[in-house]
Parts: structure tokens; C-alpha cells; sequence
């Protein structure tokens, strides 16, 4: 006898061309949420979803607003006593500069190989259309397994600012019995991952002020501190030689990797050549004492996000600038907080910054660290999923990555998340030529059919 699974695998398979189109209308909508601008198109790309998701049979289909870019919600709920998930998603993009550098426009998407290129490829339109094709190939066999709603957001790329209300206000419209985020990513095309913890974000701008206006460098220099320079002391300042963040109290609440996670850790197949080749840098950097798979993962960190100070466009301009500003960011690891690390950095910048300059702090975002349980059954479902389809166990590992929907989750609805996700490292995500691996993204469909069908009761 066939097993309804199949029926559905079937079905997925039969309109993979279909599934790709519909991705392909999704990409073309720039719903970059940091653009004031281009508020028109997140709203588009809310309304576009909505619709596929009635299209499928999904109900109650609603953009919901929040004080920002709307949450899409909806829901098919027709076999009580079945288990009900939860599907998170976001369908806001980042920037896709520098643009000049993309090799076709990044909201015309083509398939070029086996790869979809587009912003929003693969993080992460590509993974909502996974999870919703699989439903809809579910949905159409007539014997659907489990309950699901959705919650497909439009913030996630600027720290899901609102959602936090927005979870706590609809807490029980959105109670589950799991989670499941695939904005995640896997490892490799041929090894996947389901993550257990994702570093938290401290997102603040660093800006010092010089003179009261640009000044003219023949007539000042030398008896001025150009703010450029004087940022870019503070900034040097604010690593050690061994790449140690020097913030003070900064690693206190660090919670350290445990020796058997360690022992995990060596599994993985993250090593220094992998990293190199993914990144095109001449020799890696860090912590010494870490392993790099543990260093974007295990351990937190401080990097800066962009500069900006006095002449940068073509031709020369002999000036001291009066301003210069970085963008800067830490990701956190269990037990740091936000909240304490843009204090560190004030106590940093009151104990070095010169009496030459002024600073301010300005903090923009934030996200906690996050530890999901490995012992919740759906996390079984889903490796069986990835199982059956890879031919081989996944691999349990943290990422470096953040998506703030998992401890609103956990918090106020007291629903847990399986992270997992079918985008691979080198899909270029937040780079220029940002692509979906295309059987991997097909692959994840079957994986998310059979995650769906091992929840029934
Ligand atoms: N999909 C990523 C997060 C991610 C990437 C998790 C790789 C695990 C592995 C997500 O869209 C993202 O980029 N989030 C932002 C959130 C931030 C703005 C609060 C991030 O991590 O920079
Ligand atoms: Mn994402």
C-alpha cells in the first residue's frame, strides 16, 4: 500500500517547475525592510504571500500590522487532536548592494546551473516557498497529517522590532506544539544540520565628533584629533591581540562550551580550509583557543558593520572631517545580554575615548541568545525527515546566525522551535549574487512532507 507521504512526495515532485515559479514571482518583489522607500513593496510582498497561501487552501488568511512591516497569519486547523505547528518565516530581504557587483539583477531572479540567483533566494523566500509547498503537496492528498498556522514576518532582517509585541499580544492565536524555522541553513549540500542555539545581536552606531564643521587640513591639521583617526583608535582598541573583545566585563555571563559539545564539534566538517574557501580571505583570524567552527558559533564576538567619515567620493578633498560614525555589532552567546554589552561599550568609550573628541552611543537593535531542547519529539521528526531523504543522520550544531522570533516564541507562547533550513554557506546571503541551491531547496520540500507526516498521531 502506498503511504499517504508518498502520495504527497509525488505530487511535490510533479510540480517542482510550479513551486519554482511561484519562488520566482516572490523573489521579484523588493521587500527590503531597512528602506524607508521601498515600504510599498514589503506590503506588496505581504499581500502577494497572503494570497498564495489562500491559493493552497490555507484560511483565515490575514496581513496583520503591527507598528512596522504587517505579519502574515494564517491557518488550516481541521484535524483536532493532531498536533499543530507553527510555521515561522520572514519575507523581508536585505539590501541587495552594492548592486554594480551583481551579475543579473538581484529582483529579476534566474536559474543559472542549478542555482536560483535573486536577494531573498535563499534567505529567505526560498525556505518560507519550501515549507509552504510542502503543506500545499500535504494538503492535497486529502489526508493532511497535522494542524498549521503561520507566522511569516516582515522584520526579521532589522531585528524583528515589533514582533515581540506581536507575539505576546497574540499568544494564543499563535500556541502550537512546535516551532518550525527553516532560516536556519544546513551545513553542506550534503550534510544536514538541525541547530539547538543561535548567537544573540547587540546592534549600536559609534559616533564621534570632532570640529564644528569640516576643516580645512593645511590650516588644522596638527592641532585638531581628526575624528576619523580618533574612531579608528577606539575601534583598534576594542580587540586584543588574540582577537579577545576587550568591552569590559564583556565575556563575563559568556557561557562556555561544554567539553561533550566540544567533543561534538570536531564532527563537524567546518575546518579552517572551509572557511577559507568560503570567504576568499589570505588566513583566518580569532581566537586562538577556538576552533573556527566554535568561533562563529560557540563564542561571541564584535565586529564592524560599516564606517563613515569626511571625503570618500572620487577625487581629493583636503579636509578634517567634524564627524565620524561606525556601525558596530556583537553577537551574543548564552548568558550575555544586550542590554549589559551597549553598557560595555559606553564604559569602553568613557574609559578611552580622548578629551579631544565627543561620542555617543546610539543603540539600534537587539536579540538574546538562543538554546532550543533537542529532547522535543518534533526535533526526531525532522532529523528522520532529514534522514530519509540525505540518506544520512543530520548533524546537531549552533549557529552564528540570529532570528529574534525564537525566544518571543519561547517566552510568551511557550512554543519551541526545530531550526534547520536548506540554505547552504555559499549562497552568498546578505552578499551580492545571494542563489538557492536548487536540489538541496527540492530536497528540503520532501523533508519538510516527511517531517509533517512523522507528527501524526
Ligand atoms: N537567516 C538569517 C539568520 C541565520 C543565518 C541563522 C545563518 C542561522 C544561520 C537571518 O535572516 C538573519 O540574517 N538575521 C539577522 C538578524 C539580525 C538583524 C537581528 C542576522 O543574524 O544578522
Ligand atoms: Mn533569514
Amino acid at each position: 500500500m502506498t503511504d499517504v507521504r508518498d502520495i504527497a512526495i509525488h505530487y511535490a515532485h510533479q510540480n517542482r517547475d510550479r513551486f519554482l515559479a511561484d519562488l520566482k514571482d516572490f523573489v521579484r518583489i523588493p521587500s527590503i525592510s531597512t528602506l524607508e522607500e521601498y515600504k510599498p513593496e514589503v506590503l506588496r510582498a505581504a499581500l502577494w504571500l497572503a494570497d498564495h497561501l489562500r491559493s493552497i487552501g490555507i484560511e483565515n488568511v490575514e496581513v496583520m500590522p503591527t507598528e512596522g512591516h504587517p505579519v502574515v497569519y494564517g491557518e488550516w486547523l481541521k484535524r483536532p487532536g493532531a498536533p499543530t505547528v507553527l510555521i515561522y518565516g520572514h519575507y523581508d530581504v536585505q539590501p541587495p548592494d552594492p548592486v554594480e557587483e551583481w551579475q543579473s539583477p538581484p529582483f529579476e531572479p534566474v536559474v543559472r546551473q542549478d542555482q536560483l540567483f535573486g536577494r531573498g533566494a535563499s534567505d529567505m523566500k526560498g525556505q518560507v516557498m519550501a515549507v509552504v509547498s510542502a503543506v500545499e503537496a500535504a494538503l492535497k492528498t486529502d489526508r493532511m497529517p497535522v494542524n498549521v498556522k503561520f507566522l511569516i514576518e516582515g522584520e526579521e532582517e532589522i531585528g524583528s522590532a515589533h514582533l515581540e509585541d506581536f507575539v505576546k499580544k497574540h499568544a494564543r492565536k499563535l500556541k502550537a506544539d512546535v516551532c518550525l524555522n527553516t532560516d536556519a541553513g544546513m551545513i553542506g549540500a550534503d550534510l544536514p544540520s538541525i541547530t539547538y542555539g543561535l548567537r544573540g545581536l547587540a546592534y549600536m552606531e559609534v559616533r564621534v565628533y570632532g570640529p564644528s564643521k569640516d576643516l580645512h587640513s593645511g590650516l588644522f591639521g596638527g592641532v585638531v584629533h581628526n575624528p576619523a583617526q580618533a574612531l579608528a583608535e577606539l575601534i583598534a582598541g576594542m580587540h586584543d591581540k588574540n582577537g579577545r573583545v576587550t568591552l569590559p566585563g564583556f565575556y563575563e555571563k559568556a557561557r562556555r562550551p561544554s567539553r561533550r559539545e566540544r567533543e561534538e564539534y570536531k564532527r563537524l566538517p567546518t575546518n579552517d580550509k572551509f572557511f577559507l574557501s568560503h570567504t576568499g580571505v589570505p588566513k583566518l583570524w580569532g581566537e586562538p583557543n577556538y576552533t573556527p567552527a566554535e568561533r562563529v558559533s560557540l563564542r561571541p564576538t564584535l565586529e564592524v558593520n560599516g564606517m563613515l567619515s569626511g571625503w570618500t567620493a572620487p577625487g581629493g578633498k583636503t579636509i578634517i572631517p567634524a564627524y565620524a560614525m561606525a556601525k558596530i555589532s556583537c553577537r551574543l552567546v548564552p548568558d550575555q545580554r544586550p542590554a549589559d554589552v551597549f553598557k560595555q561599550m559606553k564604559a569602553y568609550l568613557k574609559a578611552k575615548a580622548p578629551k579631544t573628541i565627543r561620542w555617543e552611543v546610539i543603540e539600534m537593535h537587539s536579540s538574546e541568545p538562543v538554546i532550543v531542547d533537542l529532547a522535543h519529539p518534533a526535533v526526531n521528526a525532522m532529523a528522520d525527515g532529514l534522514e530519509r531523504v540525505w540518506g544520512k543522520r543530520p548533524v546537531f550544531h549552533r549557529e552564528g546566525g540570529s532570528i529574534g522570533a525564537v525566544i518571543y516564541l519561547q517566552k510568551y507562547t511557550r512554543v519551541d522551535s526545530v531550526l534547520t533550513g536548506f540554505g547552504l554557506p555559499d549562497d552568498g546571503i546578505h552578499s551580492p549574487n545571494e542563489h538557492l541551491h536548487l536540489p538541496t531547496w527540492q530536497r528540503g520540500i520532501d523533508t519538510v512532507i516527511h517531517f509533517l507526516f512523522n507528527l501524526e498521531k
